[in-house]
């Protein structure tokens, strides 16, 4: 299968009508949302989610997060628990955007959506081409993001196809990701939001609607976490620590924080924001991984970031793609 990039920027309509029409035809798509492209296919259609597992080789235990265009869907897609309070200020307050809320999940989602948990993940995305597709559509998409199992997500148009390349029709390309994390997850219990993931919607955010807790990830919940590895690429990535500079460190790349430092030490060295800013850091990590990826090196060494905000979600997502490879089930 030969796989299209359509300029979504140049020609908004096209691009979306395309997409529409093939996901009508039980296809993939890869969309941009404003954390980071998603692979998308009908939700609703049992065939469909499991050609999204087969795209991405990921294991059918990790389940995959509904996209809908509105509220509405809500009422179909789970039960009860949305009328909860907290829930419902939450959804106020942060949809469309990179919140993804656990609902218990109705007859109507597919056990391979959710494999096989009574819980459903579900948003409402804010970029103006994924809710397009989504109102063409008519009905929910199921979306994780578009990348192979366990490797490091796409920013960009390109980024998927390095991806999914051969294995899906159509990729509609809107430019480097608002974001460039994925969304926050939380589950509502007990009065309490419980942090599964932190991402662009931030403990403090979360924290203006009701006691948040950091749950210590979705690792309790279902079985990916146990593969402590994730967002990896094939390097092996290191934490910088300043006591063990040395002569291996000098065929591998640094991603550093703030001002390039340390230039005669390392092979290559590239700023995660020179400024500081964790906005940028968070847009820039993925692509420069992919970056260093392709480069003759040894291996990539980052230097942490202020694990407060969202520096909690970039944190979260550097610990992971250095986290010890093959120890999963
Ligand atoms: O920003 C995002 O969330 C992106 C864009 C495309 O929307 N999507 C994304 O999906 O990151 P994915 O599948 O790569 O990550 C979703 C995570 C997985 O770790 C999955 O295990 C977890 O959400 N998840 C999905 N449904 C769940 C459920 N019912 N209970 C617990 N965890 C769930
Ligand atoms: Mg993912």
């Amino acid at each position: 299968m030969k796989t299209v990039i359509l300029d979504a920027r140049a020609n908004e309509r096209e691009a979306v009508t395309r997409a529409v029409e093939l996901l009508g035809q039980g296809e993939l798509v890869a969309l941009p949302t404003e954390t980071v492209y998603g692979l998308a296919g009908n939700a609703l259609d049992p065939e469909v989610v499991a050609k999204i597992y087969e795209a991405k080789e990921r294991p059918s235990f990790d389940p995959l997060i509904i996209h809908i265009g509105s509220k509405d869907w809500l009422a179909r897609l789970a039960r009860s628990t949305e009328t909860e309070l907290i829930i419902r200020k939450l959804i106020e307050r942060f949809w469309p955007g990179p919140l993804t809320i656990l609902f218990t999940k109705s007859d109507e989602v597919p056990d391979l959506v959710t494999a096989g948990l009574d819980t459903v993940a579900i948003r409402i995305p804010r970029n103006p081409i994924f809710l397009a597709v989504l109102t063409g559509f008519g009905k929910p998409l199921a979306a994780p993001s578009a990348n192979r199992f366990g490797r490091v997500s796409p920013t960009r148009a390109v980024h998927a196809l390095e991806e999914l390349d051969r294995r899906i029709p159509l990729i509609l390309d809107a430019g480097p990701t608002e974001l460039g994390v994925e969304s926050t997850i939380v589950r509502v219990r007990g009065g309490r939001i419980e942090i599964l993931r932190p991402g662009p919607v931030t403990e403090q955010d979360l924290a203006s609607v009701a006691t948040t807790e950091d749950s210590g990830g979705l690792q309790k919940i279902i079985a990916p976490g146990q593969v402590p590895s994730h967002y990896a690429p094939e390097k092996p990535v290191y934490l910088f620590d300043l006591n063990t500079i040395g002569p291996t460190w000098r065929n591998h790349a640094l991603i550093c924080w703030g001002p390039v430092h340390h230039p005669h030490d390392f092979a290559l060295v590239r700023s995660l924001s020179e400024t500081r800013d964790l906005r940028i850091a968070a847009q820039r990590l993925y692509s420069l991984l992919r970056e260093i990826d392709r480069l003759e090196i040894e291996g990539i060494v980052i230097e942490p970031v202020p694990e407060h905000g969202l520096g909690k979600a970039i944190m979260n997502r550097i610990r992971r793609a250095a986290a010890p490879r093959g120890k999963g089930p």
